[in-house]
């Protein structure tokens, strides 16, 4: 890594307005890491936080099942999703505040419909753990608003680039910063301690085939980003739509009629979302 590069690397991991992990999710942390800990007792604390706790349950009916109340508690929702993507998910709420509070929703929109899109693709592939691709695919672009927010020159040159030259967002990033969303992603993850299964989509779904740990996991990521933007719901930075990698396409062994199924999930899902997911402020008390 050059010294202009790991400098930058620094200078991420040291952000101050990054959605840092919030101290209830660090305390869960280190309860998860004793063996004695019980799913009930890491939701109570979650649910100490109401408004985490409403914000955690509003994204897990919405991103994963695209209807409201399935699950009503957070215990509930530890138990069935298991602790990495609760804290996939606490996480997303952070940086969906950040989206909204400075006016990018339509990134918000294309990360919550990847992340539908990615869960139906889990389902219909009869993947073990959908919802923890879904908890990849809404996470899998958060390197933009980490580039946005503290590199905003950057960030100008970047939208101009993409804007006069008709390049992908990503490819503007490589030449403008020589390094790209996806990698800040990765270092977050790091950062974070996301295990493989999440760090490895937002790592490489835009490059699948480099994916060691979850390659399958990042084929569906990958998959997910295009046919949103084929769609095109919510805007991810330019509106061009990438041919789908031929090795990850080939993984997934997807029939055209399976594509077909996909396809009408992710349609009828897209159209039930509920506005005002994307109004800031706007917060559901928990159903419990
Ligand atoms: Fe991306
Ligand atoms: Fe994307």
């Amino acid at each position: 890594m050059s010294v202009e590069k790991s400098k930058i690397r620094r200078r991420i991991e040291e952000l101050k307005n990054l959605p840092t992990l919030p101290g209830v999710i660090q305390k869960i942390s280190l309860m998860v890491e004793s063996s004695s800990t019980s799913a009930e007792e890491v939701g109570k604390i979650i649910s100490s936080d109401q408004i985490l706790s409403a914000k955690v349950l509003r994204l897990i009916n919405s991103a994963f099942y695209g209807f409201p109340g399935r699950i009503s508690n957070v215990t509930h929702g530890l138990v069935l999703l298991g602790f990495n993507v609760v804290k996939g998910l606490v996480l997303s709420t952070s940086v969906f505040d950040i989206m909204l509070s400075k006016g990018m929703v339509d990134l918000w929109k294309h990360s919550l419909g990847c992340a539908m899109t990615a869960g139906a693709i889990a389902r219909k592939l009869n993947q073990p753990e959908p919802e923890e691709v879904s908890v990849a695919a809404l996470l899998h672009d958060f390197g933009k608003v980490v580039i946005k927010l503290e590199m905003p020159e950057e960030s100008g040159e970047i939208e101009k680039m993409v804007r006069e030259k008709n390049i992908s967002m990503y490819e503007a990033e490589t030449k403008v910063l020589d390094f790209t969303h996806a990698a800040v992603g990765s270092w977050l993850c790091e950062k974070w301690n996301l295990p493989k299964n999440l760090s490895d989509p937002i790592t490489y779904h835009h490059q699948p085939h480099l994916a060691r740990f979850a390659p399958r996991q990042t084929a569906m990521a990958h998959l997910s980003d295009i046919l949103v933007r084929a769609k095109g719901f919510g805007f991810s930075g330019d509106s061009l739509v990438p041919i789908i990698d031929k090795a990850a396409w080939e993984s997934l062994k997807i029939t055209p009629e399976i594509l077909e199924e996909i396809i009408g999930d992710m349609e009828e899902s897209l159209e039930n979302i509920d506005d005002s997911m994307f109004v800031a402020g706007n917060e559901q008390k928990p159903n419990s």
